[in-house]
């Protein structure tokens, strides 16, 4: 499995400090993924507790063999129309797993009713895809585009805030993160994680064999140049919203 949690070594600090958890507080985490955000809010809100939810089982259960805290639980549902019950939750967090709603607005209708009036939603997603060297420079490398766009549909400020106030949040906050992702300890590394990446295996296995180790050889040059002898690193652009 791809190391999300490792590339996201720079951005974690920043995303954690902005979901200002305090104890107590009761946590719903969307998209939780492999759980370490979820398991530092719970470090955060104890005695409080925090739900983690994701779609998939496969992440939930890497989720669970690496977390032991029994103010975390995980739950296998869809946020965008789960019934959390209202009122249940003091803040809902999300790290880049709010962007793949088909119907955002009721989504996040969804989430503000599971939150208690006044309770806060603070989500971390991409902005545009042109503004993140990463997504950028992978797909022209292999020579080809990713086809998924949908871990940027949150990306403008505009669209966030229609999407968000017609969901029934406050008027939100923006705040740029502009860190560094990190791919891999060295070119070896990183170039196994890319190929790991669904998108560039897709890309990859379309191309005529000849084809195919010419956008290999290419990738690892393209590490290369981007090895800062402390790790393969990629500029990126986030958001970090926040409302109630
Ligand atoms: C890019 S991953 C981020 C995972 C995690 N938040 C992290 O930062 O490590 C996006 C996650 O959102 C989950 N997801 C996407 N749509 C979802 C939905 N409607 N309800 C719950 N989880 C969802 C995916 O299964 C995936 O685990």
């Amino acid at each position: 499995m791809f190391d999300y949690d490792a590339e996201m070594r720079f951005l974690q600090g920043r995303f954690r400090a902005a979901c200002g958890v305090r104890g107590g507080d009761r946590v719903l985490d969307v998209g939780c993924g492999g759980g370490q955000t979820t398991r530092e809010a719970a470090a955060d809100a104890a005695p409080g507790h925090v739900v983690g939810v994701d779609v998939s089982e496969r992440m939930l259960e890497h989720a669970r063999q690496h977390t032991s805290d029994e103010h975390v639980s995980y739950l296998l549902a869809d946020a965008a129309t789960y019934d959390f019950g209202a009122a249940t939750f003091d803040v809902c967090i999300s790290r880049f797993g709010v962007m793949f709603f088909a119907d955002p607005v009721g989504a996040f209708r969804n989430l503000r009713r599971a939150l208690r009036p006044g309770g806060r939603l603070v989500v971390m997603v991409w902005q545009p895809r042109a503004a993140n060297e990463w997504a950028r420079v992978i797909p022209e490398t292999i020579g080809g585009d990713f086809r998924d766009e949908s871990p940027f549909t949150l990306g403008d400020p505009a669209v966030v805030r229609e999407v968000l106030t017609s969901a029934g949040f406050s008027e939100p906050t923006f705040t740029a993160v502009n860190e560094q992702l990190y791919y891999g300890a060295d070119v070896e590394s990183a170039y196994q994680n890319v190929l790991r990446l669904r998108e560039p295996q897709a890309l990859l296995a379309e191309l005529a064999p000849g084809e195919a180790d010419h956008a290999r050889a290419a990738l690892r040059a393209m590490l290369s140049a981007h090895d800062s002898g402390d790790g393969v690193l990629f500029d990126s652009a986030a958001w970090i919203v926040s409302t109630m």
